[in-house]
């Protein structure tokens, strides 16, 4: 544990969830998310397997970090040892590759981090008699870097584009945690109300707690409460009587994979949510990056949905709160049908309606 760097915003400074030190032969750096709001401690990764382990364990977590991490991740299978020719360099990158996709199965921005990484080596790795070991670890890690440039480059113009969105709300729900944690700098649907903040538009959130880890009270209030954002955490349980109060205008989340047509995986409890604006005639939105769709899968039925221990409900407050051996079950995410979205905000503005058409088009893939 050391100190790590922070990052300037109109609001404040804020700490890096995810930052790579030193050279090709460095460490990973990261926000170990488990101690918050009680500790902020950072935790260097220098293996892959080290990575692995801070990503199936939600020290770094949150589609987009989770994809930037597996990305600098590639380079400690390495830890500064060049390899010696072609073949070794690409045999040992795609390993690693394939190592941390197994991480965690359902935010497709790790597995499209990692193809990424992935082609850099394949591009590098042909004509083998020029093979240079530095400059394949350097382009390496340039590339991880552009990874987790372009994510806070998006997550800027998500902000503008979502907060524009929000223009004539006072209050706003949301769910799970969306913000600098769980991406590189001002987050998703958490920049929408980061950015409205700058802009001198103040909403109030509603933070739901997000059983079972609880993201949304240990991490979305910490971080509007950093950047003096009015937050009222409520449990999960609460949301249907907050909007039956008039407390929200609108609803907004972010996404671990969106599909072709629009179906959106998010923190399980979210397609409740989006039932119950619906319900309440409450627009749902959701923010994402262009990395977190899957135009190679039609709709949301085959996204892989991540089962998560039994002792995160058994016993996720510390201690046992559930009979011994009672039988769990705790899917991490669900799918929320894309006719209940009124638009996804990614970088490139909004997609109203959502469909697999309206969807295609914007990502220029039609
Ligand atoms: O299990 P987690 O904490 O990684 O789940 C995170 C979420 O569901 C977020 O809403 C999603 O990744 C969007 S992050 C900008």
């Amino acid at each position: 544990m050391s100190a790590s760097g922070t990052t300037e915003t109109a609001s404040g400074t804020i700490p890096l969830s995810v930052e790579w030190i030193g050279d090709f032969g460095g460490a990973l750096r990261l926000i170990d998310q488990t101690l918050l709001p009680l500790e902020l401690q950072f935790v260097d990764c220098r293996s892959t397997e080290q990575v692995w382990v801070a990503i199936e364990r939600l020290k770094v977590r949150g589609a987009p970090a989770i994809g930037i991490a597996a990305a600098y991740g590639v380079l400690l299978e390495f830890a500064g040892e060049l390899p010696e020719n072609a073949d070794e360099f690409l045999e040992r990158t795609l390993r690693a590759c394939d190592y941390l996709a197994g991480s965690r199965p359902t935010a497709v921005n790790l597995f499209w981090a990692l193809k990424r990484m992935q082609s850099v080596a394949r591009a590098l790795a042909t004509g083998d008699s020029d093979f240079d070991g530095t400059l394949a670890l350097e382009k390496l890690l340039q590339e991880a870097r552009a990874i987790h440039d372009e994510d806070r480059a998006m997550c800027r113009a998500i902000g503008m584009h979502g907060s524009a969105l929000l223009s004539g709300c006072t209050g706003v729900l949301t769910h799970c945690n969306t913000g600098g944690l769980a991406t590189s700098e001002y987050g998703t649907a958490l920049s929408a109300f980061f950015t409205s903040q700058d802009l001198g538009h103040t909403l109030h959130i509603y933070a739901d707690e997000t059983r079972p880890l609880l993201q949304g009270a240990r991490l979305t209030t910490w971080e509007l409460m950093q950047r003096k954002i009015p937050v009222t955490l409520i449990c999960d349980s609460m949301a249907a009587q907050v909007m039956r109060e008039g407390k929200v205008q609108a609803v907004m989340v972010g996404a671990d994979r969106i599909a072709a047509n629009g179906d959106t995986a998010n923190k399980i409890g979210t397609y409740m949510l989006a039932v119950l604006a619906r319900h309440h005639n409450i627009p749902f939105y959701v923010a994402a990056p262009s990395s977190t769709f899957d135009v190679s899968i039609a709709d949301g039925s085959r996204i892989p949905i991540e089962q998560r221990a039994d002792y995160e409900i058994t016993e996720g407050l510390g201690r046992r709160t559930a009979p011994a051996n009672v039988t769990v079950y705790n899917p991490a995410f669900d799918v929320t049908p894309a006719e209940l979205v009124t638009a996804i905000v990614t970088e490139r503005g909004l997609i109203s309606p959502v469909n697999k058409q309206t969807v295609l088009e914007h990502l220029g893939v039609a």
